[in-house]
């Protein structure tokens, strides 16, 4: 069974077989953690991408990692938050569910993800975090994975997030 911890850091740093990319639908690159992402594993990825034809919102792509420490990027296209009533919750769920099965499926035991939608897609934090950890905990038991990581940018959302997540 797989284990779910919460961290503080730069995700583009981690060493693990997955890290998983808060993209925008044409997966061509943007700001926030993709564009740390895109900086950090060099152009060879932007290439790759743009053999995707681009990702729907709730839905994930693998690529490798490139010059990243981690050997794959997931990318997943979180929602944007307009108020909580067009789908975001079920939409951001989706996007933690597919990352998982996709890992799972490509033979993968440890995944890292950023706080989706969170940064410029706007979505509370609190109320993401309780639906990232509701859809884990609810697929994490159906794949091979053996390590999942929160990833906290900042030392204010790392309290938030530990705080919920004990709540269990
Ligand atoms: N490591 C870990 N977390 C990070 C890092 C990092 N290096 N950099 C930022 N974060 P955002 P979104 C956190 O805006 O809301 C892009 O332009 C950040 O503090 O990156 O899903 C895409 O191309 C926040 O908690 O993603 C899309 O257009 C979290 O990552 C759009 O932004 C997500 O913030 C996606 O918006």
């Amino acid at each position: 069974m797989g284990t779910i911890q919460i961290i503080q850091g730069d995700i583009t740093s981690l060493r693990v077989d997955a890290i998983v990319n808060a993209a925008n639908s044409s997966l061509l690159g943007g700001g926030g953690v993709d564009g740390a992402i895109h900086r950090a594993a060099g152009p060879e990825l932007l290439a790759e991408c743009r053999t995707l034809g681009g990702c729907k919102t709730g839905d994930a792509k693998l690529t490798r990692g490139y010059r990243l420490p981690a050997k794959f990027v997931i990318h997943t296209v979180g929602p944007v938050y307009s108020g909580g009533n067009r789908g975001e919750a079920e939409l951001l769920a989706s996007c933690y569910r597919k990352s998982l099965l996709l890992a799972s499926k490509q033979g993968l035991s440890s995944i890292a993800f950023p706080c989706i939608s969170t940064g410029v897609y706007g979505y509370p934090f609190d109320a993401a975090c309780r639906v990232a950890l509701a859809a884990l905990r609810e697929t994490l038991p159906q794949t091979g994975l053996r390590e999942v990581f929160l990833v906290c940018f900042g030392p204010s959302d790392f309290g938030a997030y530990r705080k919920i997540f004990a709540e269990g």
